[in-house]
């Protein structure tokens, strides 16, 4: 008896599921307001980050995304120009979900924010598809960072030692050298693919980077993706999401990728012309609380997969105009990034290139992934170089008096060496061992030693 009366929770609940989840027929709406770059839907549902095709005058079509909705509304960005776009113009939701199209063959190419070529060659083969927006990783499931990256730069493999899976920060203001740097990590480093996104920078600076800077050599092991500033937000948005994607197709084949993002910044900009769009309030210095959402959710995606696997090591350029140290978007970095190189204007001005201040600089992981000697080598090379810095100006004037005081004198007396092994030129390659042997040679084991 009580059998029969049993109820099956269990069949109604799956029975319900499977309702819910049937999808509902696609409905078509209309556009019914344009406000910037924002248009307005009405009739249609579809979810967020889906696509919408607008139906235009004629035969033209415009292709927008879904950023937001209101009191039945559907907010849309367009993903390219909105010429043609009519009053009460059909908007059809489509179907398939946002996917990164990536393969072996994007190697050597250069891509727009859409995925589609810039190279004036024939699209690539890319019969992978990877989701755009990225599949979370279990934080235990993550490989720790233990084996260091060459990247080809003297002072950061000897001194900023980079692990594989490391993400790092490359804080600069404008024209101290940013470009020239990723340049020649992407030639010099020891990893197996760089993929390279050029968020937001100047359509100029994309051919000289991708012909001067990264050369042939440079360029036939990476993948490069540029959205420059006059795309639209999303577009540029979008890059910054399929240079991650190509770096996470070639991680999950098993390889030691570098991804290299300029910028970071540009990015949170994107971001904040989408949000204030849609209406999403300002909340620091007029960058809406999206912002600071998106970014962590787009560094997270590069690190290491599980023990074994690939690995994605990152570097972001962040902008610090006018040394601005409370600029969110740099705040932000600082604090979701596993180190900052930074690069100072002064170096730059006086010629020293790479930039890099290695008294503000630092590299989280560097203890885990150095020997002993090594962690004390670059220890002591920094202690002499911020006692140089501290009395430079009395040494600069002649204030200082040789042999008052011992540690001053050693700081002089190595000065000239140090800054000769933390400058680099452009054509120059130096390995992880190289720089750790030359550092050896410079500083000495003995960390008690002084010069003579
Ligand atoms: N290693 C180097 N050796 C010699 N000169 C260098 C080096 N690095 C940078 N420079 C000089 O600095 C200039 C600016 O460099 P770069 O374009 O990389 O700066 P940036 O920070 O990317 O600038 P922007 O903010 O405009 O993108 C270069 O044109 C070059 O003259
Ligand atoms: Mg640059």
């Amino acid at each position: 008896m009580t059998e029969a009366r049993r109820v099956d929770w269990a069949g109604r609940l799956a029975a319900r599921r499977d309702g819910l989840r049937r999808p509902d027929p696609v409905v078509e709406g209309r556009l019914r307001r344009m406000i910037g770059l924002t248009l307005e839907a009405e009739g249609c549902e579809a979810p967020v980050g889906s696509r919408c095709e607008i139906f235009g005058h004629g035969d033209h079509s415009v292709e927008a995304e879904v950023v937001g909705f209101a009191e039945g509304r559907l907010f849309l960005m367009p993903t390219g120009a909105l010429h043609g776009v009519t009053p009460n113009a059909r908007v059809l939701p489509r179907e398939e979900a946002l996917a990164a199209h990536v393969g072996p063959d994007l190697l050597g190419r250069v891509l727009d924010g859409g995925g589609e070529p810039l190279d004036d060659r024939p699209a690539p083969e890319a019969p992978a598809r990877m989701p755009l927006a990225g599949r979370s990783i279990n934080p235990l499931g993550r490989a720790p960072i233990r084996e260091p990256l060459d990247v080809g730069i003297r002072a950061i493999n000897a001194l900023l030692t980079v692990g594989q899976g490391q993400r790092m920060g490359l804080f600069a203001g404008s024209g101290v050298g940013k470009s020239v740097l990723l340049g020649m990590m992407t030639r010099y480093t020891n990893a197996d693919v760089v993929v390279v996104g050029l968020i937001g920078e100047r359509g100029r600076e994309v051919k000289e980077f991708i012909e001067d800077i990264l050369g042939e050599e440079g360029l036939a092991r990476s993948a490069v993706v540029a959205a420059p500033a006059d795309t639209s937000p999303l577009m540029r948005m979008h890059g910054a999401m399929l240079a991650t994607s190509i770096a996470e197709y070639f991680r999950d084949q098993g390889l030691r990728v570098l991804l290299l993002m300029d910028s970071l910044t540009r990015y949170a900009q994107a971001q904040r012309e989408i949000g204030l769009a849609i209406g999403e309030p300002p909340a620091t210095k007029g960058y809406p609380p999206s912002v600071f959402a998106r970014l962590p959710q787009l560094v997270e995606r590069a690190g290491n997969a599980g023990r074994g696997e690939g690995s994605i090591t990152a570097f972001y350029t962040v902008l610090t105009e006018g040394d601005d140290q409370q600029d969110p978007v740099a705040d932000s970095a600082r604090a979701i990034l596993d180190g900052h190189i930074v690069l100072s204007r002064s170096l730059a001005e006086s010629g020293h290139y790479p930039a890099i201040d290695i008294e503000a600089s630092a590299s989280r992981a560097m203890l885990n992934i150095t020997d002993d000697a090594h962690v004390r080598a670059s220890q002591r090379l920094r202690r002499l170089y911020a006692t140089y810095r501290r009395n430079e100006d009395l040494i600069n004037v002649g204030a200082y008096q040789h042999g008052s005081d011992a540690s001053v004198d050693e700081a002089i007396a190595y000065h000239s060496s140090i800054m000769r092994f933390l400058g680099q030129d452009i054509g120059e390659a130096v390995s992880f061992r190289d720089a750790v042997a030359e550092l050896h040679d410079l500083i000495g084991e003995d960390t008690g030693a002084s010069l003579a």
